[in-house]
C-alpha cells in the first residue's frame, strides 16, 4: 500500500448535513517511536497497549457549504467552550491530510472535545485526540464513499490519525498496536498502525496501567522537539538498531507470557528513550525526583514480592505501573503505601489495555 491509495476518486453519494461522535483512548508504548522522518514517518517501529480509561470524546457536526472555500472552515469547543489556542493544530492537521480528504473544503464543521482524564495531568490528549477526530472524519468519507471496506476505514483513519500526531495512529483500534516496517512483522508499514498480528498468551489480554501522576505541568519540551532533535544524534542509529531487535523478541514473549523477558525490554526501552533526551544536543530531562522514587520503590517491591509490576514513561514525568490482572491486589496495595506519596496531589488514573475506538 501506497500514501496514493488514501486518495479518494470522486464522492458517490452527497450529504448535506450531519453529526457523529467517536470515543478514542490513549496508548502507552512498549517499545518507543522517538524520532521521525518528513511528513510523519517514523525512524523506528514501535508497539503500543491500547488503554482504556484515558479517552477522548469528539463530536463533529458538518454542514455542506455552498460552494468549495479557500480555506477551512470549523469551530473548535473543549468542554463546550470555544478553545482559539487549539484551532491552529487543527488547522495544520486539515493542511497536512486535505490531499487525502478533499471533503474537508466543502463542509463548516462544528468540532466539540473532552477528555475523560483531567486537562493538566500531564497525560498527552493528542493520540486520543487526534485519532478521534480522524475516525469522525472517516466517518463522514464513508457516508459519502458507501462501499467502503471495513479494513480500509480502520487503516485510513490510523493514517490520518498519524498524519496529526505519529503516535495517534496506535490509538484506533484495540490491544496491542503496532506501527512501523520491521522485517519480523508481516503486513507492518509506516503508514498506519497494524494489529500485533501473533498470538498473545491471556496474561496480556487484560494487563493493568496505573498512571501516577508525578508532575501535572506542561512540559517544557515538545515531542515534536524532541524527535527533531534525533536528527544529527550521536546515538540514533544504534537506537533505532535496537528497537527493531527489541520488537523482534517482544514477538515470543508475547506468545509464551514470558513477564521476566517483558519487564527487561519494557523498562529499558522507557529508560533509553529519557537517555535519548539527556544525550540530544540541546539535552533535556523530562523525569522529576519523584519519577526516580518511584522507580526505585517498584524496583525493591518486585525483588521482595516475586510480583511483575514494572514501570514504563511516556515524554514527561508521569509513571506508568504496568502488571497482570492477577496482581491487581497487591498492586494496588502497594501503590497506596508506598507510591501515591510522590504524586502531585495523591493523583493517579487506573486504566488497562482496552478494545480501540468506538463509535457513540
Ligand atoms: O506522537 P508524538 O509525536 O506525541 O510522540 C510520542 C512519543 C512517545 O510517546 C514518547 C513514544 C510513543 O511511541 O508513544
Amino acid at each position: 500500500m501506497t500514501e496514493k491509495d488514501f486518495i479518494p476518486s470522486a464522492y458517490t453519494k452527497d450529504k448535506i448535513e450531519g453529526k457523529v461522535t467517536y470515543r478514542s483512548p490513549s496508548n502507552i508504548a512498549l517499545v518507543k517511536y522517538w524520532g521521525k522522518k518528513d511528513n510523519q514517518i517514523p525512524a523506528n517501529p514501535s508497539i503500543s497497549f491500547t488503554l482504556d480509561t484515558c479517552a477522548t470524546t469528539t463530536t463533529v457536526s458538518y454542514k455542506k457549504l455552498d460552494k468549495k472555500i479557500s480555506d477551512f472552515s470549523f469551530d473548535l469547543l473543549f468542554d463546550g467552550k470555544p478553545k482559539e489556542d487549539f484551532k491552529p493544530k487543527i488547522s495544520a492537521f486539515f493542511k497536512r491530510t486535505e490531499l487525502y480528504l478533499p471533503l474537508l473544503k466543502a463542509y463548516h464543521f462544528t468540532i466539540e472535545t473532552s477528555n475523560s482524564f483531567p486537562h493538566s495531568s500531564g497525560i498527552a490528549s493528542s493520540a486520543s485526540g487526534m485519532s478521534a477526530l480522524a475516525l469522525c472524519l472517516m466517518e463522514l468519507e464513508r457516508e459519502l464513499n458507501p462501499d467502503m471496506e471495513a479494513d480500509f476505514f480502520y487503516q485510513k483513519a490510523s493514517f490520518l490519525a498519524r498524519l496529526g500526531s505519529g503516535s495517534a495512529c496506535r490509538s484506533i483500534e484495540g490491544g496491542l498496536m503496532q506501527w512501523g516496517e520491521h522485517k519480523d512483522t508481516p503486513n507492518s508499514t509506516d503508514l498506519f498502525a497494524i494489529k500485533n498480528p501473533y498470538k498473545l498468551h491471556p496474561v496480556f489480554k487484560d494487563y493493568q496501567d496505573t498512571i501516577l501522576l508525578v508532575d501535572k505541568g506542561s512540559k517544557q519540551v515538545s515531542s515534536s522537539l524532541g524527535h527533531n532533535l534525533m536528527h544529527n544524534h550521536p546515538f540514533a542509529e544504534q537506537r533505532f538498531d535496537q528497537a527493531h531487535k527489541n520488537l523482534s523478541k517482544l514477538k515470543s514473549v508475547f506468545e509464551e507470557g514470558n513477564l521476566l523477558e517483558f519487564i527487561k525490554i519494557v523498562e529499558s526501552e522507557a529508560l533509553t528513550l529519557h537517555a535519548m533526551m539527556m544525550t540530544s544536543m540541546p539535552y533535556f530531562i523530562l523525569m522529576k525526583p519523584n519519577t526516580l522514587e518511584i522507580i526505585n520503590k517498584i524496583w525493591a517491591f518486585r525483588a521482595t514480592t516475586k510480583t511483575h509490576v514494572c514501570f514504563t514513561l511516556d515524554a514527561g514525568a508521569n509513571v506508568h505501573v504496568l502488571y497482570p490482572e492477577k496482581e491487581k491486589e497487591k498492586v494496588y496495595q502497594f501503590i497506596n503505601n508506598e507510591l501515591v506519596a510522590y504524586c502531585e496531589n495523591g493523583q493517579y488514573i487506573c486504566d488497562q489495555i482496552g478494545n480501540g475506538a468506538e463509535k457513540l
